[in-house]
């Protein structure tokens, strides 16, 4: 083969790699949006489960709760909100790929394996992170390939949220080690077959997807179309509900107090550490593993250059809207507690409604440079541009997340300057722990005592360390609340002495 026969022949590989992943981007996007669009299907379907339960009730029973049919149709109009809601951030969502193309192409197993192995030379989703200007709005460093959300938001490497999802830890009262529902986490796919949630095309649900006055909406995407609609696994709808749920964590009045156990002490560590910010030069920090964007938008706000970096779509669709699309604050209903009967003191309280966002994320005073960057942390941060550029790197309830937590403190130490600061907050409930019959999912799981010392070998010093009793994500009115006593520290990166 002559030189320019080998070139072309290296052109068309990378041509098809591209396509590949392009066709396996979408394809898991669909997914994703497929389970969004399956959530009012899925919870009539517990309604009609608590329905026939009631129903084989002996009479005298039956009499007692007289009051619950009217519940059935109270939860329905619940869920008809909550839809409501979900059907406006999915129309608000841009997808940063042409979502009608043909995805068979990546049916072939073999191409799959030529993926993987380009995934794992860590090509993928480099991100310059370039701050884009703001003047108000909320910006995600922009991409040569995907563009997030609306023109004023824009994701680099988006394409490597799909296959390597991880997720929140714990969305889920019961904790991760419990919970395989939580957005990202890679256990569920096993778990498809016989609770698929099927949509159904040809028969009118209950639902649609109206507001609490019927009032439908219609989309003007064709991907919101049922014919582009999958079949999901129930756990993938189940990853909607822990968003509702994460919802409140970041953006609802209910969620404040959880936030002044979480939030608030690393906040008041940014203050107390740099209380010098300029407005010209103010100092840089990195949230990886940012979840719905609150805590990455509260850093901006107290005068950072604040960069958000998540890999799960369905954070980053749910976090676009709130930070791009709210036009003012409480300007959404959801009911976040209504998909559990358990642990409730009364319906009132299980059927309360919430509203979202408390603040009006526009106008809550951000700094310049604020950016959200999608992608999975390790591949974004590990590119050499990376080096040395932030002043600060805030992890909340993330560094559990790893399949191996050494390498994101190696990560979390080479992207700080010298003399940087790394706050911690959050438990070890490692994420890939007990993926029984996963036996291909690494995961390195360190005491807090072997996580220090890793981090004192990457040049860490500790300065500051407590613990703090906080919950994630829970019900506050709920008889089970679980409780964690996360490690919440300060270390800083020695500066280099010559
Ligand atoms: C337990 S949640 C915490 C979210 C947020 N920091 C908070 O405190 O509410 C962990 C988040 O990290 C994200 N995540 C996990 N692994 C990641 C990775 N390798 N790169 C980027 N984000 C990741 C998950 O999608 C999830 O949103």
């Amino acid at each position: 083969m002559s030189m320019s026969e080998e070139e072309e022949a290296e052109r068309r590989r990378l041509r098809r790699q591209r396509e590949i992943e392009e066709a396996l981007e979408v394809k898991s996007l669909r997914r994703i949006i497929s389970a969004y669009l399956n959530y009012p299907d899925a919870a009539e379907d517990d309604v009609r489960r608590y329905e026939r339960s009631f129903r084989r009730l002996p009479p005298a029973h039956k009499a007692l709760l007289s009051h619950y049919p009217s519940k059935f149709q109270r939860l329905r109009r619940c869920i008809s909100v909550n839809s409501f809601f979900i059907f406006n951030m999915l129309q608000a969502f841009e997808p940063p790929l042409d979502m009608s193309q043909d995805t068979d192409i990546c049916e072939n197993p073999h191409l799959e394996n030529a993926l993987d192995d380009h995934l794992d030379s860590g090509e993928r989703n480099i991100c310059p992170c370039e701050a884009a200007s703001t003047s108000g709005r909320i910006s995600f460093p922009q991409s040569d390939q995907a563009s997030y959300g609306k023109s004023d938001i824009t994701c680099k490497s988006l394409e490597g949220v799909n296959n390597k999802e991880l997720g929140t830890e714990s969305c889920c009262e019961s904790g991760p080690g419990t919970c395989n529902a939580c957005p990202g986490n890679n256990r569920d796919t096993d778990q498809a077959g016989s609770s698929d949630v099927k949509i159904n095309n040809d028969e009118a649900t209950p639902y649609s997807f109206a507001d609490s006055n019927g009032n439908v909406s219609s989309s003007a995407h064709e991907w919101l179309d049922p014919s582009f609609q999958l079949n999901v696994p129930l756990v993938d709808v189940d990853k909607v509900r822990c968003i509702i749920r994460n919802i409140v964590r970041d953006w609802a009045a209910e969620g404040q107090k959880e936030r002044d156990q979480c939030y608030k002490p690393i906040l008041e560590e940014l203050d107390g550490l740099f209380p010098n910010r300029s407005k010209d030069r103010p100092p840089s920090c990195l949230v990886p593993g940012a979840g719905l964007g609150r805590l990455a938008l509260e850093i901006s706000c107290l005068g950072f250059i604040s960069q958000g970096n998540e890999f799960s779509y369905y954070m980053m669709i749910c976090s676009s809207f709130i930070l791009n699309n709210a036009q003012t604050a409480e300007e959404w209903t959801i009911y976040p507690w209504i998909h559990s009967n358990c642990n409730s003191l009364s319906d009132n309280d299980q059927l309360r409604s919430v509203l979202i966002p408390d603040i009006h994320p526009a106008s809550a005073g951000i700094t310049e440079g604020f950016s959200m960057c999608g992608g999975d942390f390790v591949e974004v941060y590990s590119d050499p541009s990376q080096i040395g550029v932030w002043d600060a790197v805030v992890t909340c309830f993330f560094i559990d997340t790893a399949h191996n937590i050494v390498e994101y403190i190696e990560i979390i130490s080479r992207i700080l300057k010298d003399g940087g600061v790394w706050i911690n907050f959050g438990p070890l409930l490692y994420h890939f722990a007990d993926m029984y019959g996963q036996e291909d999912e690494m995961s390195i799981e360190l005491s807090l005592e072997d996580v220090k010392k890793v981090a004192l070998h990457y040049g860490f010093q500790m300065e500051k360390e407590r613990t703090i009793e906080t919950t994630y994500t829970t019900n506050p009115r709920s008889m089970m609340q679980n409780r964690y006593f996360a490690a919440f520290w300060t270390m800083r990166k020695k500066p280099v002495t010559t």
